[in-house]
This record gives structure tokens, C-alpha cells and sequence, in this order.
């Protein structure tokens, strides 16, 4: 199939604007996979932040990390995205939302439309101009639709003159897959 899940396509915005040297945040990095990758676009000259509010996650990306040498250019934090304007000063050219539950761990401890929201609205002052921020918004099943219906009635509300905001949606395919947001910063 020509056309990929929001994970994929998530991950091919992610390679167009990314570059060596750049700094980018990982806002749910969950079990490492997100943050591994993004280590690899930035470079050894670059650097990621990663947040997760459970240790397990930290510590399960610290090993992915290790073991694919990239753990000198991360910073894992244990706090929530929506705190994330209190240890980032610097410039950012990404923000990645995996949105969810961390697969194999507690489908209870997910992430929530209010605080992603407030995440995002910190990401907007921290990115460059012509930075992105990328969303992957699970829905159905354990994730149910409240993080969803949330996210989709506030984001039309970002101002346009600031950010641009576009959405991907499979509208005919079962077990509702995954949605992607991009928010581009304009200004
Ligand atoms: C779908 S998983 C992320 C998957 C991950 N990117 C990967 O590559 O394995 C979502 C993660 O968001 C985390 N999370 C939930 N609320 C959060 C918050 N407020 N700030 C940061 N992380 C949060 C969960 O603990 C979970 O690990």
C-alpha cells in the first residue's frame, strides 16, 4: 500500500525537516522506539529531550539508547510534556506525540487531551519558525475517544497567523488507526 499509518508518516515529517545538529524533544518516548530514531536524524553534533512520567519508560529507553549508542545526545526527563518549558531553554526544530499507553506497560497511565494540549501550546514558543510539531492520536479500544474529541476541538481554535495545522485520517478502514496531526509554526 502506497499510503502508510500515521506512525510512518509521523516518522517521514519528522526526516524532511530534521537535520544534523538539530535539537528536537521526544514528548512521550514510552518504550525508546521515537526517541532511538530521532537520535538518529540530529546526529552526534544533536540532541533530544525525552520525557516520560513512568520510570519503566525512561528506563526502557535508556537501554534502547545504550544499545544503539545514541545515549550521549538524549536527555531523559521524568516529568510531564507540559512541564517541559522548565528544562528547555534552546530552540527546537521537532516535537513528537505518540500519544497513548506505553504497549506492555499499564493502559491506565496514558496521555490526556488537557495536559497534551497545554504541551503543545509550550511546544509552539519553543519551536523555530517552520519547525512541526507531529501528533500520532490513538482512539478506540483502551485509548477510548476522550484524548481525541479534546485534541480536535481545540486545535482549530491555534491561531493561524501562527501555526498551520493539518490532519490525516483513514476515514473507511476499521478499528479506527491512528489519526496524525503536523502543526507547522509560521511565525
Ligand atoms: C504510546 S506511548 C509512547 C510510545 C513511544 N514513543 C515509543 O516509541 O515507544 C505513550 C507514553 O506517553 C506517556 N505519557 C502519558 N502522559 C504523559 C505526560 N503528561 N508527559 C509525558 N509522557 C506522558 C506514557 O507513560 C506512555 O509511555
Amino acid at each position: 500500500m502506497i499510503l502508510q499509518q500515521a506512525l510512518h508518516q509521523s516518522h517521514e515529517y519528522a526526516k524532511k525537516v530534521v537535520r544534523k545538529g538539530d535539537t528536537v524533544i521526544d514528548a512521550t518516548c514510552g518504550n525508546g522506539h521515537d526517541t532511538l530514531f530521532l537520535a538518529g536524524l540530529v546526529g552526534d553534533s544533536g540532541k533530544v529531550y525525552a520525557f516520560d512520567i513512568q520510570k519503566e519508560a525512561l528506563c526502557n529507553t535508556r537501554k534502547r539508547l545504550l544499545d544503539g549508542g545514541m545515549i550521549n545526545r538524549c536527555t531523559l526527563i521524568h516529568d510531564g510534556h507540559e512541564n517541559m518549558h522548565r528544562y528547555i531553554k534552546e530552540p527546537v526544530k521537532l516535537v513528537m506525540f505518540n500519544l497513548g499507553y506505553r504497549p506492555g506497560g499499564d493502559h491506565a497511565i496514558c496521555t490526556k487531551g488537557e495536559t497534551t494540549f497545554k504541551a503543545i501550546r509550550t511546544a509552539l514558543d519553543l519551536l523555530v519558525v517552520n519547525g512541526l510539531i507531529v501528533l500520532v492520536i490513538y482512539h478506540g479500544g483502551d485509548s477510548g475517544f476522550e484524548e481525541r474529541d479534546y485534541l480536535l476541538k481545540e486545535l482549530p481554535n491555534l491561531d493561524s497567523t501562527r501555526a498551520v495545522v493539518m490532519m490525516t485520517n483513514f476515514i473507511n478502514l476499521p478499528n479506527n488507526p491512528p489519526i496524525l496531526v503536523c502543526i507547522e509554526k509560521i511565525r
